[in-house]
């Protein structure tokens, strides 16, 4: 269902964006500057799990990282190489699902990525840890992991919500993008839908459905990663960066590149707090999921 959404989504997934062009290169420069902060120089060798087409992968690979890019969704995967080709970038694109990431890349990369709430898109902590459980396979000793998700624990969840995108234009037609969430505890049905105004008298409107999980970042995801079956992760190897998304209220989402420069603002001092906590197990479970 994820990859159908996305198949469909792919050819208009520029939208989504203000200015997706100036998204991919202000992303590499926040993801860099993370990445230089946290790693130095050590990272090369970047495996971007759920490129899609290609926001994160496109903007590394520009700034000199070796990118190799791999997502669910087929039509995305082709997008993304295309756009690739178009820029004169040499990225290895591949069609695969972050559960079997290992299995299918077979080797280590200095940092694993999956950006812009992909890890979501896994409807329960079980998937989530089979995913995370790849992803500590792919990572190298010394490297590490940045996963960007919604910052749902800040947010008031539940009932529908209209999440507003904004109004894009592109040569003659004007797109109103927008999103519909209907809670049934904490998966959501979301319903993206575009319309297209073509000056006539009627538009066209396109909708497409997903669903997603509102899983916290702090501290379930945290101690879903440091639930991997080891007793004892090498701190390098955990997830070292919890780049968390800016609470998006439905009016918020308007400001997309505000949020964008959130999303990639790197982790709190809470987030690390919350980190070293569930590192160490001290962490409440009850407390996982809850919401503010
Ligand atoms: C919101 S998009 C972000 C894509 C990309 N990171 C970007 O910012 O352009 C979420 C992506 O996660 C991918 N995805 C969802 N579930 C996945 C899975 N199980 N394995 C791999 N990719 C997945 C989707 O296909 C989609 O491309």
């Amino acid at each position: 269902m994820t990859g159908d959404f996305y198949d469909e989504l792919s050819p208009l997934y520029h939208l989504i964006y203000d200015n997706w062009n100036e998204s991919i290169a202000r992303q590499a420069r926040e993801l860099d500057a993370v990445i230089h902060e946290l790693w130095g120089d050590r990272v090369s060798d970047v495996l971007d799990a759920a490129c899609g087409v290609g926001t994160q992968a496109i903007g590394l690979a520009g700034l000199g990282s070796k990118v190799t890019g791999s997502d669910l969704s087929r039509n995305s995967v082709q997008r993304a190489r295309r756009e690739a080709e178009t820029r004169g970038l040499g990225i290895a694109f591949s069609v695969a699902d972050m559960r079997h990431l290992f299995t299918h890349h077979g080797r280590a990369f200095d940092l694993v990525i999956a950006c812009d709430n992909a890890v979501p898109h896994l409807l329960s902590d079980a998937q989530i840890l089979e995913a995370f459980q790849q992803m500590y396979q792919c990572t190298r000793p010394r490297g590490g992991c940045i996963i960007s998700v919604r910052d749902y624990a800040s947010m008031e969840l539940g009932d529908t919500k209209v999440v507003p995108f904004g109004v894009r234009h592109e040569g003659p037609t004007r797109y109103l993008v927008f999103q519909v969430w209907e809670f049934h505890g904490l998966i959501y049905d979301l319903h993206l839908y575009f319309v297209e105004d073509r000056a006539g008298s009627e538009c066209r409107t396109r909708v497409m459905r997903t669903k997603y999980y509102a899983v916290s970042i702090s501290p379930r995801i945290t101690r879903l990663y440091c639930a991997t079956g080891r007793p004892s992760i090498p701190p390098e190897k955990l997830l070292r960066v919890l780049i968390r998304r800016h609470a998006a209220g439905h009016e918020r989402c308007a400001a997309q590149p505000r949020e964008e420069r959130r999303i990639l603002s790197g982790a709190t001092s809470r987030d690390h707090e919350i980190f070293r906590q569930s590192a160490n197990h001290r962490v409440n479970p009850a407390a996982g999921g809850r919401r503010a």
